[in-house]
């Protein structure tokens, strides 16, 4: 009822407005600033497991399969470790290789998606070390990984997962930092730089809540759209993934995501003015490039919505509407750009009449493979 959604219409706002609380939960005790490191309870006792590890394989499903994406890309770029994220469907039943010393994370918002505990309990059998990254407290995947750690973001009721995708990229983050501190690929400026980027998010989320109205201004202009890109690049495609997926599953309005640049190799033809392209654009090292993906999509009477740095004077001028986010460490851009396009889904299925808590055919958590 009305009191447990704390007086918003749906569960999917609430967890959407709570986020700079659950992102400071997620991090609660464990970042060490001066150290440039983390203090990660769950992982303790495993630093043997955790410095001889020769690759990661990460399994999820859904929106956990997005930040399991991001985790990829976190562990590759900061820590240097080769990893795979892999949807745990497949991973299943396509005799995957898994060497000893590998390292299998089971991203799962529930701990209880029966995709994702069949392909930790292939991985485990096949020699490998599991870890949990769960928000549910006591579930399945978190009592037969062998060590992990919980997200504390609260229950997530809305079926769009939404608080739980950004708290995951935060332990994520962390995982990696230890990672990378632990085996000497991070150092400890860098690993600095990171947990003062990760201290700053919960206000910066809450800046960027704030534009609320402007964002359901937005969605009264697009609702009516049938089909919906987002583009992005390096640690900003997860997020057109993740930015596609709320719209479709609330919405039921088609979307895709993309990687920015590849889109010249086929969704380009898709594209003209009726063609809402979102480009989560902000200042990172990528920039540049994604900048030149923007031009392209203009050059076919594309309409353009950027997420962009709140500092950018380039790019108000060229795309139709701007979304601007404050600036941070680029390995964390995903998050905060994540939040506006949540918004954005919510108010289009809002004003479609959709039922945002309960979307048709979907299951908040889904135990039969
Ligand atoms: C279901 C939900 C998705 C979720 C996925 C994985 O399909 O509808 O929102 O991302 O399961 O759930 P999990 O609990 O394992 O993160």
């Amino acid at each position: 009822g009305e009191v447990e959604r704390g007086g918003y219409d749906h569960f999917m706002l609430k967890e959407i407005m709570e986020q700079p609380s659950t992102l400071r939960e997620t991090m609660r005790g464990r970042l060490l600033e001066d150290e440039g490191s983390v203090k990660l309870g769950g992982l303790t006792g495993m630093d043997d497991e955790l410095r001889q590890a020769k690759r990661v394989v990460i399994l999820g499903c859904g929106t956990s399969w997005h930040s399991g994406l991001i985790g990829e890309y976190l562990l590759e770029d900061i820590a240097r470790i080769p990893t795979e994220v892999e949807y745990a469907s497949e991973f299943r039943y396509r005799r995957a290789v898994v060497e000893p010393e590998t390292l299998a994370i089971a991203i799962s918002q529930s701990g209880e998606t029966a995709d994702t505990l069949w392909a930790m309990r292939e991985a485990k059998q096949q020699g490998a070390t599991t870890l949990g990254v769960v928000n549910a407290v006591g579930g399945t995947i978190p009592r037969e990984t062998d060590a992990g750690i919980y997200l504390h973001a609260g229950p997530e009721i809305g079926v769009a997962s939404t608080k739980a995708f950004t708290s995951q990229v935060v332990v994520l983050t962390m995982m990696t930092i230890h990672l990378g501190r632990l085996r000497g690929t991070l150092s400890q400026s860098r690993g600095r730089e990171i947990v003062r980027a990760l201290r700053q998010l919960p206000e910066q989320v809450a800046e960027i809540l704030k534009m609320d109205n402007e964002i359901r201004a937005l969605a009264e202009q697009y609702k009516d759209s049938k089909n919906f890109l987002y583009l992005g690049r390096g640690y900003n495609f997860p997020a057109a993934l993740e930015g596609a997926l709320k719209l479709k599953e609330i919405s039921y309005i088609h979307a895709e995501g993309y990687p920015a640049a590849e889109m010249k190799h086929g969704p380009i033809a898709l594209i003209d003015e009726n063609m809402p392209v979102v480009v989560i654009a902000p200042r990172d090292g990528v920039y540049d490039k994604v900048r030149s993906n923007i031009d392209e999509v203009k050059a076919r009477g594309g309409c353009i919505i950027a997420v962009v740095s709140e500092d950018d004077e380039e790019l108000a001028g060229v795309v139709e509407h701007v979304i601007r986010i404050p600036r941070t460490h680029d390995a964390l851009t995903p998050i905060l750009a994540s939040i506006p396009l949540q918004l954005l889904a919510y108010h289009i299925a809002v004003l479609r009449g959709a039922n945002v808590d309960q979307p048709r055919n979907l299951a908040k958590s889904v135990t039969v493979e």
